[in-house]
């Protein structure tokens, strides 16, 4: 059955919104991974936040991808669905300490991105415990959306170069055994180039780390967000990186294994968000399209100017216009502007595409609209993996006072 009627069945039988996700992609996408670093001791993070259901999370698992982990609620989701603490790393974002001692308890790698927890991380364990070192080489990845560059010269993200000598000061202070560095330098690989700019920065500091065995080179690999968008060629990346990667090792005289911690790219493509045409409406000379969801269930138009190409399932013969796709929330709430879209008729079911990354996982029940139901198709089934939020789960955990 061609995929675009598995997706009208799927809104048929279980409504819209819908998340609908494909499984093969996702292990196309695992196999396509591993064999462009075949070469190579490797180890696959699956970045959790893109995507936290706990049916994909059993995929990485079958398929021995690990994961990456941001708070300790991904981290215990993890151990919950049955990965060994040896495959978790957890990589968090100026967190409290404490969240560090518990992950250091759960037994996950842990990955430090600033002096202050450093310097506590030494006072506790001093060599007892290993950690990570993420460091923030400033290399810059082009990017036409503002939030994203915004994202990126903030900083906020790794240690600085320029504290070099203030970190190694207080590895040395503590005796801290740092036996991996990360970077997760660009919101999206875009370039061979970029990415290989990154790696020869981060095998020259390597150099300094004496107990080195890992280097995590993080997430951001672009992927599509509409069909034929040139993305990075994974294959060729791998190639490239080789030769740099022997030299490195013949240098330092042993051979370091190679993280990642893909997000999108393991996840992006498979997912689609179905939505359906309430209103038809014309001001001005442009011609809105009203579906029946909005940004709380996918941000990333609004939030990133990210574009997911849109197509209507309904009418694909349809004669081409320009249309403004909207959501339904009281504010603007765009999914795309201005884009030729075969004809549109209210009822007609739209695919939002390459939407399985940062999609639900960043949705909200804002304006008090359930978040959507998610299904997955492996062959050819079609299961619920997630049920639409009810009125229930609008209303758990407030507590109404007498006032
Ligand atoms: N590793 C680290 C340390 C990260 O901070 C991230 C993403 C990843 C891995 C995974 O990156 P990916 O491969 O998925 O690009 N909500 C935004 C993306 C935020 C990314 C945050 N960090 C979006 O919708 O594009």
């Amino acid at each position: 059955m061609p995929y675009r009627e598995y997706l009208l069945n799927a809104a048929n039988k279980f409504g819209t919104p819908l998340y609908v996700y494909d499984a093969d992609i996702i292990l196309r996408q695992i196999s396509y991974f591993k064999e462009a670093f075949k070469a190579f001791p490797l180890r696959i993070m699956f970045a959790m936040k893109s995507n936290s259901n706990i049916n994909i999370l059993k995929l990485m698992l079958k398929n021995g991808v690990g994961l990456d982990t941001v708070s300790i609620l991904e981290l215990q989701t993890g151990l919950q669905m049955g990965f060994s603490s040896e495959q978790i790393v957890f990589t968090p974002n100026l967190v409290d300490f404490n969240e560090i001692v518990e992950a250091v308890t759960l037994g996950a790698d842990i990955n430090i991105e600033n002096l202050s927890n450093l310097e506590k991380f030494g006072k506790e364990y001093g060599s007892s415990k290993s950690c990570f070192i993420r460091l923030n080489p400033h290399i810059i990845a082009e990017s036409k959306s503002k939030a994203v560059t915004e994202w990126h010269n903030q900083s906020k993200f790794g240690i600085s170069l320029t504290q070099f000598d203030q970190l190694h000061k207080i590895i040395k202070k503590y005796g801290i055994i740092v036996d991996g560095i990360h970077i997760h330098s660009s919101h999206v690989i875009m370039e061979t180039e970029i990415f290989l700019k990154g790696a020869a920065i981060i095998f020259q500091l390597a150099e300094n780390f004496p107990h080195l065995k890992y280097i995590d080179f993080g997430g951001g690999i672009k992927v599509p967000h509409y069909s034929g968008e040139r993305v990075v060629d994974l294959i060729e990346l791998g190639k490239a990186l080789k030769p740099k990667y022997d030299d490195f090792c013949r240098k330092i005289d042993k051979r370091i294994e190679l993280w990642f911690e893909p997000g999108r790219f393991m996840v992006g493509e498979s997912g689609t968000l179905l939505v359906q045409v309430k209103v038809l409406k014309t001001n001005g000379h442009v011609k809105f399209a009203g579906v029946d969801s909005g940004f709380s269930q996918l941000i990333r138009p609004m939030f990133y100017d990210a574009y997911h190409e849109i197509v209507n399932l309904s009418n694909p013969g349809g004669k081409q216009e320009v249309y403004t796709v909207v959501g339904n929330l009281c504010e603007i709430d765009n999914f795309a502007k201005d884009r030729f879209l075969n004809e549109i008729r209210e009822g007609d079911i739209l695919a939002i595409t390459h939407a399985g990354a940062y999609g639900y996982s960043m949705a909200s029940q804002y304006n008090s609209r359930f978040r959507p139901a998610e299904v997955m198709i492996s062959g050819d089934k079609m299961q619920v993996i997630r049920k639409r939020d009810t009125l229930e789960d609008l209303l758990r955990n407030q507590i109404e006072i007498n006032i």
